[in-house]
């Protein structure tokens, strides 16, 4: 049985928009926070590297480090929201792929020839990456990792609203992680709508089909 509060995929998908200004008494539980990471890390990722980090912020303490960092007009999510969710970049997730195989193999999930031939095909690429290619590689994959967890949320009956207006090269090390592994991607603030705040009706606008699309 699907424990998703709302389970309608048009709903979800078609009424998401950010929500800035979150009522400041919802609690969101960490399990349901662990969950709602769990169900986006569903997410594909190219050759299932998974290059994903998140740093889950719902204590005062943590909400002020984010302060120190973050541009002044995201403070409203900031203060009110139940949570922040950071999403970084892993740009040395393909060490601990050979684990991930093995650990796949020793489930008995798949053949050792298998897993080698994985590991022979995809490994020497990353290996052999440069720095930019593996910061690109972890951006977008764990793009789809957030994306993911904003419609999840939906699912579980709360709004969000993507962040990137803060101080990128400060991010990792504030908040306790190696700079030069973690390369921030966004954050989400998550909640429930401030009733006293609502977000206007009118939906942001977006450019037509044919202004963003081509056949060929
Ligand atoms: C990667 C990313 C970064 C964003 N950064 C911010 C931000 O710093 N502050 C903010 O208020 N909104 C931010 N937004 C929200 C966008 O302004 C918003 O998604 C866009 O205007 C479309 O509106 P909608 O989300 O309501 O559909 C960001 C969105 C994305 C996807």
């Amino acid at each position: 049985m699907s424990h998703f509060i709302n389970n309608n995929f048009e709903d979800v998908l078609i009424n998401r928009h950010s929500v800035r200004h979150f009522d400041p008494k919802v609690k969101i539980s960490r399990d349901e926070l662990q969950t709602m990471i769990s169900e986006a890390i569903t997410a594909p990722s190219a050759c299932n590297l998974q290059p994903w980090r998140f740093v889950i912020v719902d204590t005062v303490e943590g909400k002020e480090k984010l302060a120190s960092f973050f541009m002044k007009f995201n403070k409203p999510q900031l203060e009110t929201s139940s949570a922040i969710v950071f999403v970084f970049g892993d740009t040395q997730a393909y060490k601990s792929y050979r684990d991930l195989w093995n650990k796949a193999y020793e489930d008995g999930r798949i053949t050792a020839e298998k897993r080698d031939e994985v590991l022979k095909t995809f490994l020497p690429l990353y290996e052999a990456a440069s720095y930019e290619g593996l910061i690109h590689d972890a951006k977008t994959n764990s793009s789809l990792a957030a994306m993911q967890f904003m419609l999840v949320a939906r699912g579980h009956g709360y709004e969000t609203n993507a962040i990137q207006g803060y101080n990128a090269k400060v991010a990792a090390e504030t908040l306790g992680l190696n700079p030069e592994r973690y390369v921030p991607n966004m954050a989400i603030a998550i909640g429930k709508p401030d009733p006293n705040n609502l977000p206007s009706e009118i939906k942001s606008t977006r450019y037509t089909t044919e202004d963003v699309c081509q056949f060929l």
